[in-house]
């Protein structure tokens, strides 16, 4: 089985630190993002993964090599324009050249393996199996109505969620999913669904699994979910780098990278990325910082990047 990690996304959430470090590079608790996903795929014995990069390709190839470094062997596939997550899938065909393949959102985070979810998949037999998760907020992510095991319907971001059961970031597919692609017509946000290429495998009479999920499932892509999971990373505690310095006050939670140098009144609920240079007169709360950043107030609930002065 190979891997493919689903990495082109312009992280516009998170911008501007986004305009420097790709999403997907970004430290979360000092590690950076990807690598947690490699672990993921490395533990259910995949080392083989396809990497679906954008415009960051030059900047993904530089940080992340031939994957050697982690354990991997990484492909780059170039996806030439952002148009949804079924027509960055639809581009690495070639590298997945009818093998089972398992695909990962390249912002997703997960607590507990999937030794048991890729088991169920090949035991099944099934076309796909996808990672679900019972939320409070469906209507944020693609929803799944299920009988028993198997998926009947799936809609995207619904206003009016027939269940609340989110599809998570992980899915196993079998080579059926090839079959769907070239009929798939685009959503009405004018992408092409990976959703909507499943619902089509279901309507085709394609046998579509749940794995219900029973981790923690966090995403990276905006400051407070980028907070989140820095901060469960490091148990609600704090991470300083050895080699960083922090003149301050710090209070918890606070993550703060190699060779970063923050002075500041105090610092909570804030993650500082390797090498900054902070210096602010007043408090840091609920930020992320990087790159040489000079105030003389407090910095409250912003994403900076660069020469920032306040
Ligand atoms: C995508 C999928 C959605 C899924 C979500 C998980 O949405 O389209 O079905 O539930 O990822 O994070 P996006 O985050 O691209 O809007």
């Amino acid at each position: 089985m190979k891997g493919l990690i689903l990495a082109a996304g312009k992280g516009s959430r998170l911008y501007p630190i986004t305009h420097i470090i790709p999403k997907p590079l970004l430290p979360i608790a000092n590690r950076m993002t990807l690598e947690y996903a490699f672990e993921k795929l490395r533990e259910i014995g995949i080392s083989e993964i396809g990497v679906v990069v954008g415009e960051n390709e030059d900047a993904m190839k530089a940080a992340l090599g031939t994957g050697e470094h982690f354990g991997v062997s990484l492909t780059y596939i170039r996806q030439p324009e952002p148009k949804g997550l079924a027509h960055a899938v639809s581009f690495a065909k070639d590298f997945v050249a009818g093998d089972p393949f398992v695909l990962y959102l390249g912002d997703a985070m997960y607590s507990k393996g999937f030794a048991d979810l890729k088991l169920k998949f090949i035991e099944s037999g099934c076309a796909n199996l996808n990672l679900v998760k019972a939320v409070d907020d469906p209507s944020r992510f693609g929803v799944a109505n299920v009988e028993g095991d198997r998926i009947v319907k799936l809609v995207e971001k619904p206003k009016n969620p027939e269940s609340n059961l989110a599809m998570a970031g992980l899915y196993f597919f079998g080579p059926e999913i090839w079959e769907v692609f070239p009929r798939l017509p685009p959503s009405p946000r004018g992408e092409y669904e990976i959703t909507d290429a499943i619902q089509m495998m279901i309507d085709e009479g394609k046998n579509v699994l749940a794995g219900v999920y029973t981790g923690d499932w966090f995403d990276t892509g905006t400051l407070d979910s980028f907070l989140e999971t820095s901060f469960y990373l490091v148990d609600g505690g704090s991470r300083i780098a050895a080699s960083a310095v922090v003149e301050g006050k710090v209070g918890e939670p606070v993550v703060v990278g190699e060779a970063a140098h923050v002075e500041c009144e105090s610092i909570e609920d804030s993650v500082v990325l390797p090498s900054a240079v902070v210096k602010v007169k007043g408090k840091i709360r609920h930020s992320i910082l990087a790159g040489p950043i000079e105030s003389d107030g407090d910095i409250i609930g912003q994403i900076l990047h660069g020469d920032w002065k306040g």
